[in-house]
Formats: C-alpha cells, sequence, structure tokens
C-alpha cells in the first residue's frame, strides 16, 4: 500500500519536473529566436566598430530662425530642431567626417549631428543643443567611432550596440537551457534507475 503511493508521488513530481524542464528549453530557445529577430540585425547594422581619434574641425547649429528663406520646402534644409552639425578630422584617415551622436543618430537625420529627445523648437532644446556643441568646442580631441570596412564615412560618439551587449543578452536564455536540459536528464536518470532497481 504505502509502496503504490510513494510510487505514484514520484512519479506526479517526474511529470512535474519533466514540464518545468521542458517549459524552460522552450521559454530559452523562444528568448532565443527574439533576440535574433529583434538584436542581431540592429547589431550586424552598426558597422562603426573601431575606434579612432578625432580632431574638431567645425561646429555649425542651423537654426531655422536664421535662415527664414523661401526654399526649404523641398529643400529638406528646414528642421523641427535646432540642427547641430559637426565635422571632424577622422585620424586614422585624415580625411574630414561628419559626425554622429550615435548609430540611431544617422538613420532619423543624416543632416544633423545630434537628434534631441524631444523634436521641437524650445529654449530646453535649443539650450541643450548649445550645451554639446560647447562640449565639443572645448575638447577638440576625443575618441570616436568609424567603419573600417568603408561603407560608412563617417563616425560616431557613442556606440549604443557595443559587441559585448549581445553576449550579455545571450547568456541568460543560455543559462536557463542548459538548467533546463539538466532536469530534464536528471528525471530520465532517476527513471532508468527506478527501472532497474525494479527489475532486481
Ligand atoms: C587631418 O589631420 C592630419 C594630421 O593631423 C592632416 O595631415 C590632414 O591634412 C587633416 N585633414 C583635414 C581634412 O583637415
Amino acid at each position: 500500500m504505502l509502496g503504490k503511493k510513494l510510487v505514484t508521488a514520484q512519479k506526479r513530481g517526474e511529470t512535474r519536473a519533466m514540464c518545468l524542464g521542458l517549459g524552460m528549453v522552450a521559454c530559452s530557445m523562444m528568448i532565443y529566436f527574439f533576440i535574433a529577430v529583434t538584436m542581431v540585425p540592429t547589431y550586424n547594422k552598426s558597422v562603426w566598430t573601431t575606434e579612432a581619434v578625432c580632431k574638431l574641425l567645425k561646429v555649425n547649429i542651423k537654426d531655422r530662425a536664421l535662415c527664414p528663406s523661401s526654399e526649404d520646402s523641398e529643400d529638406g534644409d528646414s528642421f523641427p530642431y535646432p540642427c547641430l552639425q559637426v565635422w571632424v578630422n577622422l585620424t586614422a584617415s585624415g580625411q574630414e567626417v561628419m559626425l554622429y551622436d550615435n548609430e540611431d543618430t544617422l538613420s532619423r537625420n543624416a543632416k544633423c549631428s545630434y537628434v534631441p529627445d524631444k523634436p521641437e523648437y524650445s529654449k530646453e532644446v535649443k539650450a541643450q543643443v548649445e550645451l554639446i556643441a560647447s562640449i565639443f568646442r572645448n575638447k577638440q580631441t576625443f575618441r570616436c567611432y568609424y567603419d573600417p570596412g568603408g561603407t560608412q564615412t563617417n563616425v560616431i560618439v557613442n556606440r549604443l550596440y557595443p559587441p559585448g551587449g549581445l553576449l550579455c543578452a545571450f547568456l541568460w536564455p543560455t543559462l536557463m537551457f542548459t538548467a533546463g536540459c539538466l532536469i530534464i536528464l536528471l528525471v530520465k536518470l532517476s527513471q532508468y534507475f527506478s527501472v532497474l532497481s525494479a527489475g532486481q
């Protein structure tokens, strides 16, 4: 009687552990898939991988108020915010290139080095852009990143997607996958041994 109860309890425990293990494996697979679909493309798109030294050449702030000309309709030279434009001498190549804040800045507005969080003309945004311009003017020489492959002939100062970031993202699902596999293995082993001992 007691033996039968014990066996049933053990069976139930094994089923639960098996479900947990399989659930963890399935969950980690979904996370892997999610990372592969959403994060890997952005990381691969980030070609600015090599560190270099940039020397400031020009800093401009294009202000809509300064040039109320008529031809800004088709030209796209009117901006919804003060447009900071920074050119630097990339010492690795000796060329004059445009500088961008980060990978996203370029895709959001290739004409400006910096895209403010609130894309609008306001006193705060104007002050923010002027502050960034003054930081560049004071620094003159700073670290920047360029594309060694040459597909992008510009530089960025802040990398949103450093290569270590992707490794970190893969760490958690890998741990979960390993733990899930381990649980399944343990359940299988315990089933195997109970079959062996029952046979004796
Ligand atoms: C950039 O700097 C290098 C040396 O510092 C110089 O030889 C080169 O002419 C500069 N290029 C530009 C475009 O200013």
